[in-house]
């Protein structure tokens, strides 16, 4: 297939697009995010157990986003973003800097860092300050615990349903149903490609296994990709 033929990539992001700008991923070495138990910090059990703890990881999350910057590889999936008719972009993150690289059509299954919830209402807002202590009990990151539903689920059924090219870049693969989206662009004939540091649980279901850091395995995929130079099938 040539790249002038594709009509539509689909892309799934994880915090490994992200670790060269700064932002810690999930599972590291000792497998803490910023030296807490994800589930301690990352799921509604935690957040009744401890609601201070909680809001003040997350406030400290928001205030790093104002010192990190996009990578080559966020840029890169921009650059491409405006070479083909469409591009659909699910990102895990809860990171601005898809759109500060200039991403378009981002979809963040897990919520966004700049936006909290009110616990009663329902109602979200958009804010890169602290929620602070008086609002505690009032308003939440509305960002996706464990256990939790994933939003736009629907785009991303609809993206993987009708993709020609699926990239995955960053991601463990570890967490669902984010991880099974593969299985659904196989089943409709999608190439798939795997960019990531290393090996996951699912490398053996993609087409190709690009392995390296993304601020450089990307750009240089996604220019093979343009001029035709990367073999897709
Ligand atoms: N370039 C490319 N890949 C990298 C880099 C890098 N510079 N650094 C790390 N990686 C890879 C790691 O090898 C790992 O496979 O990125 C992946 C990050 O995996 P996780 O830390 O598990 O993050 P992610 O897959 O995004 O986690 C998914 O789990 O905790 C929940 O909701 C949270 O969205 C998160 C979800």
């Amino acid at each position: 297939m040539k790249f002038q033929e594709i009509k539509h990539i689909m892309v799934l992001t994880g915090a490994g697009i992200s670790a060269e700008s700064g932002i810690k991923t999930f599972r590291d070495e000792n497998g803490l995010w910023e030296n807490h138990e994800i589930t301690e910090v990352a799921s509604p059990e935690g957040f009744l157990k401890n609601p201070a703890l909680v809001q003040r990881f997350y406030n400290a999350r928001r205030e790093q986003l104002k010192e990190v910057h996009p990578n080559a590889a966020h840029k890169a999936l921009a650059a491409l973003e405006k070479e083909v008719p469409k591009l659909t972009l699910i990102t895990q993150n809860v990171d601005d800097l898809h759109e500060r690289a200039g991403s378009k059509n981002v979809f963040h299954m897990h919520g966004e860092l700049n936006k909290i919830r009110n616990i009663k209402t329902g109602e979200v807002k958009y804010t890169t300050e602290a929620i602070i202590e008086k609002d505690f009990s009032h308003w939440r990151p509305d960002i996706v615990w464990f256990g939790e539903m994933i939003k736009h689920a629907e785009q991303i059924e609809k993206a993987a349903q009708n993709c020609d090219l699926f990239l995955c870049i960053g991601t463990s693969n570890n967490v669902y149903p984010a991880a099974a989206i593969v299985h659904r662009a196989l089943d409709v004939g999608a190439i798939c490609i795997e960019l990531n540091l290393e090996e996951t649980p699912l490398s053996s279901f993609y087409h190709k296994s690009i392995h390296g850091r993304a601020g450089s395995i990307v750009p240089k995929f996604t220019n093979e990709l343009m001029t035709n130079s990367f073999q897709l099938k």
